[in-house]
């Protein structure tokens, strides 16, 4: 008996196809179905772009393309799941046979506050948001956040009362609202956690020094003239002044490197 040398089956590259309206020899399309219309995408598309790709503009639902501003959320399910899925727009690369509904806006509660009146007991975050109390724990929150954000386990630490866990936990929140639209308390828990978040950072976070100092050099004036000279520039030569910046080495290891340039420091 000879060895046969086992093979891994080959995969076929798959043919990027950028932009591209007319698309390359050898590329792919794929079905998606948008708004239950069933479209032929590219399949290296990502969700965004592969909407774009059939035709739709996005006036709303699209700002950073980058999964940081949250205007993209996106609930899909694949034919023949009953599973829901959820993901940004922006990060999330098509697969056949996606039916897809974009949720660009979800509405929730926000409560009215001025943070420096608000103190920095949990007491002010349960009185703003009392509903914060009936959680019931199902956990959907945190299965629809597209960011993997522990979101049922900053609302219980916030239920205990505990700031601190509660802004740690949400730091990756970028308010898509994908959590309070599928909250059966009716708990609008994005906003609860910027307001744990904003509280934690006024209240109870220690206050770095050297930003206590630079605040304090903004306020005297110190950068006044340079914004000045900076928004009488046109277009041109704030891009050149961007381009031909001091810019601090990739490697450079932290806290090492300084500009030439000292007059702002
Ligand atoms: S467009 Fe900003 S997160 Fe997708």
């Amino acid at each position: 008996m000879c060895d046969v040398e086992k093979k891994a089956p080959q995969k076929t590259p798959r043919v990027a196809t950028g932009d591209r309206a007319i698309l390359p020899e050898g590329a792919k399309t794929i079905p998606v179905y948008i708004m239950g219309k069933r479209y032929e995408v590219p399949e290296t598309l990502t969700i965004m772009k592969a909407m774009e790709f059939a035709g739709f503009k996005f006036l709303r639902g699209a700002g950073c393309r980058g999964g940081i501003c949250g205007a993209c959320p996106t609930v899909y399910r694949m034919a023949g799941d009953y599973k829901l899925h959820f993901g940004l727009a922006c990060q999330t690369v098509v697969e056949a046979d996606m039916y897809l509904a974009q949720i660009p806006f979800f509405p929730a509660n926000r409560a009215e506050y001025k943070i420096e009146e608000i103190g920095g007991a949990a007491e002010a975050i349960h009185a703003l948001y009392p509903e914060l109390f009936r959680c019931v724990a199902c956990n959907l929150c945190t299965k629809a956040c597209p960011m993997d954000v522990d979101v049922l386990g900053y609302i219980s630490a916030l239920k205990q009362g505990n700031i601190k866990k509660a802004a740690e936990l949400s730091f990756d929140c970028i308010q898509c609202g994908l959590c309070a639209s599928r909250c059966m308390g009716e708990i609008p828990q994005y906003h609860i956690a910027q307001l744990a978040r904003r509280v934690y950072g006024r209240y109870i976070q220690a206050q770095a020094a050297h930003l206590k100092a630079r605040v304090a050099e903004i306020e005297s004036g110190k950068y006044d003239a340079m914004l000045q000279d900076l928004s009488a520039m046109s277009k041109e030569e704030l891009e050149k002044c961007y381009v031909e910046r001091e810019r601090e080495p990739d490697l450079a290891s932290p806290g090492t490197w300084q500009p030439n340039e000292k007059q702002y420091l």
